[in-house]
């Protein structure tokens, strides 16, 4: 089983469809259109608008003999024969009508030499619609014309979609098949109800190429892409990203030194055994060294909005202190802090004089400590 039509597009053709290639069964009737329009009625019939040019053809094998064309109007008579072009004269007996007149209504018939017949139903009758407005913008529309039989097709520019039929034609009862479309802003979901609280939008807006722009809430980081776009099928470029917070990780304590305090938040409750400090963007960490070393770096970090620390964490080296001055004395050189190895010596005021014997000048040792306090100054006098 084959269907056959020729012509332009209507809704579903009701003739018979089986196709004459044997002599058993009846011919197939199609129709072509060279000019004017058309429309098939519910009952099977074609309606014609006056003034077409109709070929009615009757499928049948021309190696079998002629088929006969019969009507049932008495206006005219109509010219039937083979087709004329090569790949249809051997299988469509045609019977035209030009020019169509609402006299040429009627019953057409075609008939095999065996006597096995199809018709078809022809009305002829002038069937308009109402004329189409001009599509709106952004609508664009193509109109072919308002007779019953025509057509119109629609569409709509990019960043819109089609809201409706794309074609819509005028039928048999003067109806268009459908109302005209309408163009719609294509729109992305809206991206109101964000689960995640400390996720916030910079920048909104979901029509068609426009685009989402998300922040994280102070202390936090974006996991995802930082925007997403709008697209044409009206679906977001990518997934919502999410926030996390940021911690630093655990500064390392330094050698011969301790964390003095640290103002950290805790992730577990405090009851629990473990806890685990958390060092949030802003968690200050201060450092303190055992007695006997210099804290050189920085004696306090910040956990960055990075994740890291504002400084590495400071060492702790082995220093004699400033051992001070003895009375009636200055030592020398001066510094708060002196290196095992270090010497000092005592210079006294005028009228002022350290021990001669022994000559022993106090050594920082590795430990941190002085070999001997700085020797006293003494009178004259008491010397
Ligand atoms: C949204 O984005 C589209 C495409 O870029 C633009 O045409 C439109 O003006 C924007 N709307 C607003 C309210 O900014
Ligand atoms: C974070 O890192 C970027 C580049 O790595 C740097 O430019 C910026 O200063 C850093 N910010 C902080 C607060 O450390």
């Amino acid at each position: 089983m084959k269907s056959q039509r020729s012509g332009f597009n209507l809704s579903p053709l009701v003739f018979m469809i089986v196709r004459g290639e044997t002599e058993d069964v009846p011919p197939t009737i199609v129709f072509g259109l060279p000019a004017g329009s058309a429309a098939v009625e519910p009952s099977g019939a074609l309606a014609v608008f006056p003034g077409s040019i109709l070929h009615l053809e009757c499928l049948f094998a021309r190696k079998l003999g002629n088929p006969e064309w019969t009507w049932t109007s008495t206006f005219r008579q109509y010219l039937t024969g083979w087709a004329i072009a090569a790949r249809e004269r051997d299988w469509k007996y045609r019977l035209s009508i030009y020019y169509a007149k609402v006299q040429d209504s009627g019953i057409y018939t075609c008939s095999t030499p065996r006597g096995l017949s199809n018709s078809i139903r022809v009305h002829v009758v002038d069937v308009q619609c109402p004329v189409l407005n001009l599509p709106e913008p952004p609508l664009i529309g193509k109109i072919e014309g308002a007779r019953m039989g025509h057509g119109a097709t629609f569409e709509c520019p990019v960043g819109f979609k089609l809201e409706g039929a794309a074609g819509i034609t005028c039928q048999y009862n003067g109806k268009w098949s459908a109302e005209m479309p309408r163009c719609e802003t294509i729109e992305c979901p809206p991206i109101n109800a964000i689960g995640d609280t400390r996720l916030q939008l910079l920048e909104y807006n979901n029509t068609f190429g426009g685009r989402a722009v998300f922040a994280c809430m102070w202390g936090h980081q974006l996991l995802g892409s930082q925007n997403v776009e709008c697209q044409g099928d009206g679906s977001w470029s990518g997934g919502m990203p999410s926030c996390v917070e940021i911690i630093c990780p655990t500064p390392s304590i330094p050698k011969s030194g301790r964390i003095m305090e640290s103002q950290t938040s805790r992730h577990n409750s405090p009851r629990k055994q473990h806890q685990t400090r958390v060092y949030k963007v802003g968690a200050l960490v201060r450092f303190a060294c055992l007695p006997g070393h210099q804290l050189l770096g920085e004696a306090s970090i910040i956990c960055t909005e990075n994740g890291t620390w504002s400084h590495p964490p400071p060492v702790c080296k082995v220093r004699c202190p400033y051992p001070g001055d003895p009375p009636h004395g200055r030592i020398a050189p001066l510094k708060f802090w002196y290196k095992p190895g270090d010497n000092i010596q005592v210079t006294c005021s005028p009228g002022y004089v350290t021990p001669l014997e022994p000559v022993r000048k106090p050594t920082c040792r590795e430990n941190g400590i002085w070999s001997a306090p700085p020797p006293p100054c003494r009178s004259y006098k008491d010397v």
